[in-house]
């Protein structure tokens, strides 16, 4: 073998050594260690005894974790701590991942990307025996996970595009989709005069009710249990974020359709959602999250601009233009015709 052919050799097996730390990372946080040492380096069987674990696979999942930098771990006495990285694990760290980690999701359908490959559509219904969001509405828990997960990416992509938009005073702004109301509170707050609306499944409401309450902003937005394609409430501006990428052209001109219903001529629009090159390849980032998409959703995508106007056109809407927001999103601005 040529000395290329060894170093290739090994990148592609770290590639693959990769794969398990993640399933590894995952596991921990779902177990919920990383909360567990916030406060200082425990001993690995205390810990093992206090989140239900086998003592030796933890230790052992600690030690690979180690290597990549994210616990410290000292064989002379058994003890295993956070480094900075790690400490993004723990819900309480103001940037927390913990959730975007620990939540049900693309590594649990991963293994049928083969079949996702072959027919171009999830494996969710032969991996799960039911469609991505079917699986989470009968499941309170992993609902619950997956809305904090949503929040903290939400923290990273949408509400850096909050201060740079003009909010309505007075008006009222009605989050489609939004999830705990992560984008709403960060609305609402930047805007003292707006009042807000917040509509997602039934098993949300609990939880952003909650989320608001803690934001400050509970007095001024209402939470309503909703379907993204039935008529929403009324209310002088619209909001969907990365709620338009979950679907089919057909069905996102059916959210588009159904927000139109409601909407008096000149109601305003903003689509929080990254938009793919017209040309040339995607950044890595974007092609992942297409993939996520596609696994996961039946015709989920991510899209160009040239799309969403497309789509908006169809449900009588006029893309008036985008706001660049931080890599990995941007807001698309539409008004009702
Ligand atoms: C990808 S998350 C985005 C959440 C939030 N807007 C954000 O930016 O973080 C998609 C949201 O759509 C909601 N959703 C999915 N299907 C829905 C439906 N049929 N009716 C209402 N909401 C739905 C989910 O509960 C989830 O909160």
């Amino acid at each position: 073998m040529t000395d290329e052919s060894v170093s290739e050799v090994a990148a592609l097996f770290d590639l693959y050594q990769q794969g398990i730390a993640v399933h590894c990372v995952c596991a921990v946080a779902r177990l919920g260690v990383p909360d567990l040492l916030a406060d200082s380096p425990r001993r690995v069987g205390p810990l093992a005894a206090e989140v239900g674990a086998d003592e030796d696979a933890l230790r052992r999942v600690v030690r690979l974790l180690a290597g990549h930098a994210l616990f410290t771990y000292t064989p002379e006495n058994d003890e295993v701590g956070l480094t900075r990285r790690g400490r993004l694990l723990c819900g309480r760290h103001p940037m927390s991942l913990r959730a975007t980690f620990a939540t049900f999701g693309i590594l649990d359908v991963a293994h049928g990307l083969t079949e996702t490959i072959r027919t171009g559509r999830p494996a969710t219904e032969s991996v799960l025996g039911t469609g991505f969001w079917d699986h989470l509405t009968t499941r309170p828990r992993e609902q619950q996970v997956f809305g904090e997960a949503m929040a903290e990416q939400a923290r990273l992509l949408s509400l850096p595009c909050v201060p740079l938009l003009d909010w309505p005073v007075g008006e009222t702004v009605a989050d489609i989709g939004g999830g705990f109301g992560a984008l709403i509170a960060a609305v609402l707050q930047e805007e003292p005069g707006a009042r807000g609306i917040l509509v997602d499944q039934p098993l949300v409401r609990e939880h952003a009710e909650a989320f608001l309450e803690e934001q400050g902003v509970l007095a001024r937005c209402t939470v309503q249990s909703g379907n993204l394609f039935d008529t929403p409430p009324p209310a002088d501006m619209y909001l969907l974020s990365r709620v338009l990428h979950d679907w089919d052209d057909d069905a996102v001109a059916g959210i588009l359709g159904a927000i139109r219903r409601t909407a008096p001529a000149g109601t305003r629009l903003r689509i929080f959602e990254d938009l793919l090159p017209e040309d040339g390849l995607p950044r890595p980032a974007q092609s992942w999250s297409d993939l996520v998409m596609m696994a996961l959703y039946p015709g989920a995508r991510e899209r160009t601009l040239t799309d969403y106007r497309e789509l908006l056109e169809r449900a009588d809407w006029v893309l008036d233009g985008v706001v660049e927001g931080p890599p990995g999103m941007n807001v698309i601005e539409a008004t009702r015709k």
